[in-house]
């Protein structure tokens, strides 16, 4: 039986869409089951580029993909990337399943989410702008509209009048443009028919896949340090982005996963607002987002760039049991001189390895830096015998320090630039 999951273990866009990809090759079945169409995981195969929003990554093996109720479901996102796929000859009908149980995306969670990053100025989050904190806060609030609440018109109509007087009276309130309430109707009534063939169990399915022993993977959005509980609140995502999601929003047994695969990069990068301890904000730091082209997936935006913060992920990796790790981009930092990597911090007079809690020690942390020697080229690795020695003891650093082994290294976007290293660095 393989039951596995693959996280992020810094602040998203790890390569997590890369290695999904990869492990798709030997699984029967990938599942998201958190956040929504903020996600923006890219898979390379040959010279075609897909951005993934929504649908797992899965899907280019043309694997059974089930898109879990914990995941907060825009139907027009959805509909585009379908298109998209499809376009590019990726067969989606009959192996896409949306859960019933999640929630949906409104026009209203979009509006808001734009208003309230507006209103909040200068402490913006720096939001993807898809709605997700306002479609999850309607959730737990106990307004939210799921997928199944769609085919029963009368309670659909009901629920949504309702939600729209009062967001409309928030939208007002922010100086937004308010939505009118016949127009959505009768845009959501046409999405739900469009729908309806990719509706299902997903909490049946996935647990029958269980119970039959297929292989089942895990796909996990954004990354473990954008955790709305373990994260840098509030500057996360609205979700339990990493492997305790996975029960809740696949509705599966906590226990049923053996292997929590963790994905990093061989530095950090991140993305909107928030302390982020090892940033560069120096040339170096431009080099690596140029040479890494750290522009996001989803918005476009610049990512910030930094060195490898063990503190951040050793946070990551103990809370959520990961068992391997995938360290990707390691070609990016190919002709360095000198690499660092972040042991501690220095938070006043002390220092720290445990991951604060409060943002004032995360934004006045000073990190604490071990330096080793760079190393030549990687990009054409693709036995554990190609790396330059220099490339395998900056990994056997990382193994040591985060006290987990690294099974993969990622040494460029397409899916055979990759080494197996049989835990034997
Ligand atoms: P995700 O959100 O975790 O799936 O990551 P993204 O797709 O948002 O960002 C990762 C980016 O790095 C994508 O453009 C990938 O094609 C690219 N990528 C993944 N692995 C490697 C690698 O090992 N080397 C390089 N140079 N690029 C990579
Ligand atoms: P993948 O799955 C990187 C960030 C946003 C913002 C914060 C909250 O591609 O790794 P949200 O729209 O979720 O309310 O934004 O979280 N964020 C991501 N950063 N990768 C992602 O996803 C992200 N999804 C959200 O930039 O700082
Ligand atoms: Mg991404």
């Amino acid at each position: 039986m393989s039951v596995r999951c693959v996280i992020g273990v810094q602040w998203g866009d790890e390569g997590k869409g890369k290695i999904v990809d990869l492990l798709a090759e030997e699984s029967d079945v990938v599942v998201r089951y958190q956040g929504g169409g903020n996600a923006g995981h890219t898979v390379v195969v040959g010279r075609e580029k897909f951005v993934l929003h929504l649908i797992p990554s899965g899907i280019l093996h043309g694997r059974a993909c089930v898109v879990g109720n914990g995941v907060v479901v825009d139907p027009e996102q959805l509909f585009a990337e379908i298109a998209d796929l499809e376009a590019k000859g990726v067969k989606v009908k009959g192996r896409l399943f949306i859960s019933d149980r999640a929630n949906v995306v409104f026009p209203y969670h979009k509006a808001l989410d734009r208003a309230g990053e507006l209103k909040r100025g200068i402490t913006k989050i720096g939001t993807t702008g898809r709605g997700i904190g306002p479609c999850y806060a309607d959730k737990y609030a106990r307004n939210g509209i799921r997928v199944i609440d769609l085919y029963d018109l009368k309670v659909f109509a009901d629920r949504l009048r309702v939600n729209i007087e009062e967001k409309n009276y928030l939208l007002a309130g922010l100086g937004a443009e308010t939505l009118d309430y016949e127009h959505v109707l009768r845009e959501y009534t046409a999405h739900a028919k469009r729908l309806k063939p990719f509706v299902t169990d997903s909490v049946t399915m996935v647990n029958d896949a269980i119970d039959n022993k297929k292989r089942v993977l895990f796909e996990a959005a954004q990354g473990a340090l954008l955790n709305i509980d373990h994260g840098t609140y509030p500057y996360v995502t609205s979700s339990n982005s990493d492997a305790t999601g996975l029960s809740s929003g696949a509705g599966v047994p906590p226990a049923c996963v053996r292997d929590v695969i963790g994905v990093a990069k061989a530095y950090t990068t991140r993305v909107g607002s928030g302390p982020f301890p090892t940033e560069l904000n120096d040339a170096l730091g431009e080099k690596i987002r140029q040479v890494g082209a750290e522009f996001g997936s989803t918005t476009g935006r610049p990512r910030r760039t930094g060195w490898f913060d063990l503190v951040g992920s050793r946070h990551a990796i103990r809370t959520s049991g990961v068992t391997e790790l995938a360290i990707t981009k390691l070609d990016v930092l190919d002709g360095f001189d000198t690499i660092r990597v972040c042991t501690g911090y220095k938070v006043g007079k002390k220092t720290v390895t445990a991951f604060p809690a409060d943002l004032t020690s995360l934004e006045n942390a000073k990190p604490v830096y071990k330096d080793v020697r760079g190393w030549g080229a990687t990009t054409s690795a693709r036995k554990l015998v190609d790396l330059p020695p220099e490339a395998r003891a900056y990994l056997r650093l990382l193994e040591r320090e985060l006290g987990c082994v690294v099974s993969m290294v990622s040494v460029g976007p397409e899916r055979r630039q990759t080494v197996l290293t049989g835990g034997k660095l």
